[in-house]
């Protein structure tokens, strides 16, 4: 498995895997990879011939008072792991390498981005979109793979690459879970062993839901409030918000459409701000 840290060496590398005639996969990451990254490696390794895994620290998602400057930062644990699950390629540019001192323009997916996360995380969706763009540009894959857990921005990466005609193959990939039900994030290494237990409360709370719709509650404000209760069971969360919202365009709904919908929150436990998010 070859490491390249510059545009030059990746196209070189990726000339040499399309001379062969190989499909190109791609699995973005900030790195710091656990399990669930490895699932999407080995999606696009089932999906594609040549797997490149980007690994990049994104310093334009992260808000002025963000986790940016203390993100795990994992090389050679990330190497390791992604030459076990048999990626081709890491492409790790620097800062400097990948955006232009003077970068001036950026990739805006307007309302989808808006809401959820898009409230509390003013512009963070307009850093994932832009980085998502330059990397399909430079790796241009005919496959990428993204984790569901983070919902909107599959949503706001799936628009981006209806609207902008980029010729690539978006895969939404499952959440992998701890076996208490958290789901795996590489943000999960700043809880304490106590919060990570309490922390079995979120997925919990999202199965009231899934349960109340079952049971034939299709009132958004009903099934919320129920999981708003649950989700007060455990004091140390501060939920930020709590939604159901259809899948693909992130709009609010006020009644649950089965096979369309996805219940969908942040919170915070202790300084650590969490998303989840299941379908409905
Ligand atoms: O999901 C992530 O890790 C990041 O948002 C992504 C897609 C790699 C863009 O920086």
């Amino acid at each position: 498995m070859q490491v390249v840290h510059t545009i030059p060496d990746l196209r070189q590398a990726l000339d040499k895997a399309r001379r062969a005639n190989l499909s190109v996969g791609l699995v973005p990451t900030m790195g710091c990879l656990h399990e669930g990254h490895l699932s999407l490696i080995k999606k696009a390794k089932a999906e594609s011939d040549f797997v490149v895994v980007s690994i990049f620290v994104n310093p334009t998602q992260f808000g002025p008072h963000e986790d940016f400057s203390k993100y795990p930062r994992t090389m050679a644990d990330d190497q390791a792991l992604c030459e076990k699950v048999g990626a081709d390629l890491i492409f790790a540019p620097s800062v400097e390498n990948f955006y232009a001192s003077n970068a001036s323009t950026w990739v805006d997916v307007e309302k989808i981005s808006d809401g959820l996360c898009g409230t509390f995380r003013p512009g963070h969706f307009r850093g994932v979109a832009t980085v998502v763009a330059m990397l399909f540009n430079a790796v241009q894959p005919q496959v990428a793979v993204f984790g569901r857990k983070d919902l909107q921005q599959l949503a706001v990466i799936q628009r981006m690459v209806r609207d902008l005609h980029f010729p690539v193959k978006i895969i939404g990939h499952e959440t992998v879970r701890e076996p208490n039900g958290i789901a795996l994030s590489s943000r999960n290494r700043y809880l304490t062993p106590e919060e990570l237990k309490k922390a079995a409360a979120i997925p919990a709370a999202l199965q009231v839901a899934k349960k109340l719709l079952h049971a034939g509650e299709k009132q958004s404000s009903v099934i919320l409030a129920a999981v708003r209760d649950h989700l007060a069971t455990e004091p140390s969360i501060a939920l930020q918000y709590l939604a159901i919202v259809n899948r693909e365009s992130m709009e609010v709904m006020e009644t649950v459409s089965a096979g369309h919908c996805a219940i969908a929150l942040a919170c915070h436990l202790g300084k650590t701000r969490l998303i989840d998010n299941l379908d409905l």
